[in-house]
């Protein structure tokens, strides 16, 4: 019998908001699941199943969250660094995927270009989902998408429920009782600092979800890909995005404030240049302020975190979501191997609306 093609994760660029909204009532129940009740009362949907992590970067957050997500769900991680497979060295990525694929039930790839997992995708005969490439990072947002409805919307108590149906009744019940999107409309977010995989897996996520957006950048790093700019437009959000050089402006009214480092992996000879060009861009309690950002305002940042881009009175203080952001990259994760390798459907439509 002939498989259908298998599902991929290459950006949320890729999902409708109802497959979001199912991807993040999933990771809310894995969330509830696992810490009020057990981890043992979660389906073992990867049972008997192998997921190859080829990585071809360091990464604290996304291999632990793979790792520990595939173990939860029962089956095994194999995590394949750039020292341990032919991967780019004496072999394609096409080849790659074709027998990597063969022997696998899954594959979350962290690569450099973003044309590597689009090729890894083309030629695998089970599902990819991207760890991070130089254009998209789809299950760090997801992450912070969850972070946001839990900040806004604690989670209610889980009902009273018999631990061998709980699975499927704690989702029903969050799918009734909790709207992970509701709270996000309306809202403003303000990115300052580069424009980099983070901000653009945001800028083709968060409009759609009724969100608006400002970007400040500096002169001569405040270009978008076009490719991302093409997924912008074809979404019809560019009315919700505003892009300046001037951080004030970005950070007016702002419900939600981001950032990320300014050097990213593998720019890392660009280093003195950018922390010249960046000058005046750290994110601290007296620029947001003075901006005129919502006195309830919120600070994330996906981590890892360096000095210049957030001082440690923002980062370590009471307005900060990193630490529970971090956390929730497990949550989401374990919701997309669920979907991804586990069932290989997400409902909510295949493009968006
Ligand atoms: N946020 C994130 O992806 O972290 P790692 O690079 O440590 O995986
Ligand atoms: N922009 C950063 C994100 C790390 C999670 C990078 O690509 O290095």
């Amino acid at each position: 019998r002939q498989r259908p093609s298998p599902p991929h994760l290459l950006t949320l660029a890729d999902l409708t908001p109802a497959q979001i909204f199912f991807l993040l009532t999933s990771s809310l129940t894995f969330k509830s699941l696992a810490k009020s009740f057990s981890p043992g009362s979660v389906r073992s949907s990867l049972s008997a199943r192998t997921i190859a992590m080829i990585f071809s970067k360091r990464s604290t957050r996304t291999r632990v969250a793979s790792e520990t997500a595939t173990k939860l769900l029962g089956g095994h991680p194999m995590f394949l660094g750039s020292q341990d497979i032919q991967l780019g060295v004496n072999e394609t990525l096409e080849d790659t995927a074709k027998v990597v694929g063969s022997m696998v039930d899954g594959i979350m790839a962290r690569v450099g270009e973003h044309s590597e997992i689009e090729a890894l995708a083309k030629h695998s005969p089970v599902p990819v989902i991207n760890a991070l490439s130089k254009l998209y990072h789809p299950t760090q947002i997801l992450a912070d998408l969850m972070t946001l409805h839990e900040t806004y919307n604690p989670v209610p108590e889980p009902p009273e429920l018999w631990r061998g149906e709980a699975q499927s009744a704690l989702y029903k019940h969050l799918k009734q009782s909790v709207d992970p999107l509701a709270s996000l409309r309306g809202k403003k977010m303000a990115w300052v600092g580069d424009i980099n995989n983070i901000i653009n897996e945001i800028m083709v996520t968060v409009p759609r979800l009724g969100m608006t957006l400002a970007i400040a950048a500096p002169k001569g790093y405040d270009t978008v890909d076009p490719a991302v700019w093409a997924r912008v437009t074809e979404a019809g959000t560019e009315g919700s995005i505003i892009l300046t050089n001037d951080p004030a402006e970005a950070l007016k009214d702002a419900d939600v404030v981001v950032t990320d480092t300014w050097i990213s992996m593998g720019q890392e000879q660009e280093k003195a240049d950018r922390l010249k060009a960046f000058e005046g861009y750290q994110i601290t309690n007296q620029m947001v302020e003075s901006a005129g950002a919502k006195p309830d305002w919120k600070f994330m940042h996906c981590l890892p975190r360096k000095p210049e881009e957030v001082d440690d009175e923002v980062f370590y203080g009471p307005r900060s979501l990193v630490f529970p952001e971090a956390e929730n990259r497990k949550w989401t994760t374990v919701a997309c191997f669920d979907a991804y390798f586990g069932r290989w459907s997400i409902p909510g439509g295949e493009r968006k609306e």
